[in-house]
């Protein structure tokens, strides 16, 4: 169980500003020559954050604790709190679906309350992870819910952000956005944004490599492999080790070459057993 993301789990995930209108996993404008199954992209890539993020798959949809870090409540397949509003803007969506039968209707005042004033606090949520574990008996609508909200607010912003900088490998997208949806979008802490930032300053000058492409690091180009590489390293640096489990994953993918997630990928789980995860529909 992977308590560091658990318990910073979208801590910065506070202000995200503008929405994105395309569509979120579509890097194609920069992908000439690289074939890649989107479909698939977005299956395998939720699985595994949400697995880095909770410890399982799809099946942590269902979960529900009181955080032992302060942030209120922790539920659902990402890591999802109450303090910082991501619960509630899950359920926000999950209201949306004819299967809501008002389970979170009485803690709706509440967790507006505790996410307008980013309160840990646990008052009057007592049977919260109750109408919680009730909702995730709709298994599709409440997944879809979750998945379609971090989705909005990390997924999106993230493939701008890759875009940006001319990334094309599905591996690396998944890295940002996993970041994003653990330390923020910020380029404070360890944001996505400070990450970067850290990473492109590493370099000194253009380098080739072995993936095909160059990405922007400030005004040099860097062949992706190696700048996912960096990447990684700058974010243990950055959240001063507590995302070593996690990047160990990432590592392992992408030195085994799982860098387009178009069918299969293969690795070492966070209990050093075997996991796979396919292009299986999600919801
Ligand atoms: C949480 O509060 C922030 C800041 O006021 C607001 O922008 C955001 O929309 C709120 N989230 C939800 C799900 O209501
Ligand atoms: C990288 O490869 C490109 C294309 O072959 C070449 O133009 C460029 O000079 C190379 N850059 C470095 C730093 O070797």
């Amino acid at each position: 169980m992977k308590i560091y993301a658990i318990a910073v789990g979208l801590a910065a995930a506070v202000a995200l500003s503008g929405s994105v209108n395309a569509s979120p996993l579509d890097v194609r404008a920069n992908n000439e020559g690289l074939s890649i199954d989107y479909k698939c992209v977005f299956r395998i890539m939720y699985q595994l954050i949400g697995y880095l993020n909770t410890g399982t798959a799809i099946g942590s949809a269902a979960q529900c604790s009181k955080s032992n870090a302060g942030d209120g409540y922790v539920a659902g397949a990402f890591a999802l709190t109450t303090k910082y509003g991501t619960a509630l803007a899950a359920i926000d969506e999950y209201k949306k679906s004819p299967k809501y039968n008002k389970e979170f209707d009485a803690f709706i005042p509440t967790l507006e309350k505790y996410n307008q004033t980013m309160s840990g606090s646990t008052e009057g949520l007592d049977k919260f992870c109750d109408a919680w574990t009730t909702a995730a008996k709709n298994e599709d609508a409440f997944y879809n819910a979750q998945i379609v909200t971090v989705r909005n607010l990390y997924g999106e912003p993230t493939v701008q952000v890759a875009r940006s900088l001319f990334i094309r490998f599905p591996l690396t997208r998944a890295a940002m956005t996993n970041a994003a949806i653990v330390g923020g979008l910020d380029n404070k802490d360890s944001g996505l944004g400070a990450i970067i930032a850290a990473t492109s300053a590493g370099f000194s000058k253009s380098v080739n490599g072995t993936s095909g492409n160059n990405v922007k690091a400030g005004s040099y180009l860097v062949d992706e492999f190696l700048w996912l590489d960096a990447f990684l390293d700058k974010w243990d640096k950055l959240s001063k080790g507590g995302s070593t489990a996690t990047t160990k994953v990432y590592r392992g993918l992408l030195k085994a070459g799982f860098h387009r997630f178009s069918d299969t990928i293969a690795f070492t789980g966070l209990d050093n057993k075997p996991v796979s995860f396919t292009c299986i529909k999600l919801y």
